[in-house]
């Protein structure tokens, strides 16, 4: 089984000062930690300063998305290079809050996914059903369709190593979060997806996290199932005290 892995994506919160702060706790607590890895996503504006205060520590750093051109005439875009540069291993991609809010199509989460693999970056790649595909009974053949998409054109050689998050999107700020058995059939359903798309061996070893309103009095029940291999956590990474214990009660 993947060893878990316990990413924060703090999306759009925290100032420099902020994120130092939140960080600095975050390491000092888990630091080192050999069970699991752990894995922090602040915003753009605080990755630099934030990666400098990780350096020498095992806590990874990540962002939460690109654009899939290297570099050009793209107002406003960071790319890999970039993000690699100021000592990103990680990077979001295809967030339900991205697909929605920011119309990102399945074609572009593609070449996110490749530009990222071409790169040397580890994609976290988000997918997951709306409330109403799963009260129609549709889950499996939407997320079925939505990896197919997102990973067409990617060779098992650069799957390797990448990452899955499951997320529902009626459980993400809603604090409604996946039972068990929901997260764990849906997440044991997306591994027979990739070892159907790749081979058995690679959907094995992938790591499928699971994210949307995981909390420090739900995760270790979610992470008893041999399918969720960790946890992407939104608001309750923000605070240390909360994620840390997220980490310590799965790891109990
Ligand atoms: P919440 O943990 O706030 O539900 O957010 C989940 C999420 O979207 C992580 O990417």
């Amino acid at each position: 089984m993947p060893k878990p892995l316990f990413a924060g994506n703090w999306k759009l919160h925290k100032t420099v000062s902020e994120a130092l702060e939140l960080a600095g706790a975050i390491k000092s607590e888990l630091d080192g930690l050999s069970e699991a890895d752990v894995l922090i996503c602040p915003p753009f504006t605080a990755l630099k300063p934030v990666a400098d205060l990780l350096a020498g520590s095992s806590i990874l750093l990540g962002a939460q998305d690109f654009f899939w051109e290297d570099s050009g005439a793209y107002t406003g875009e960071v790319s890999a290079p970039l993000l690699k540069d100021v000592g990103c291993s990680h990077v979001i991609i295809g967030h339900s809050e991205r697909r929605e809010y920011f119309k990102e199509t399945d074609e572009m989460i593609n070449l996110k996914l490749k530009a990222a693999l071409a790169a040397g970056l580890t994609p976290i790649l988000c997918v997951g059903e709306s409330l109403e595909k799963r009260e129609h009974h549709v889950t499996k053949e939407f997320l079925s369709k939505q990896l197919t998409e997102d990973l067409k054109g990617v060779d098992r050689e650069a799957a390797e190593g990448m990452v899955i998050a499951y997320e529902p999107i009626w459980a993400i700020g809603t604090g409604k979060t996946a039972t068990p058995e929901i997260a764990g059939e849906t997440q044991a359903f997306i591994r027979t997806l990739l070892a159907d798309r790749f081979d058995r061996d690679l959907a094995e070893g992938m790591r499928i996290i699971y994210g949307g309103s995981a909390k420090p009095d739900n995760a270790r029940a979610l992470l008893a199932h041999p399918d969720v291999n960790g946890f992407l956590v939104g608001g309750a990474s923000l605070k240390a005290d909360s994620f840390v214990e997220i980490v310590r009660f799965s790891l109990l």
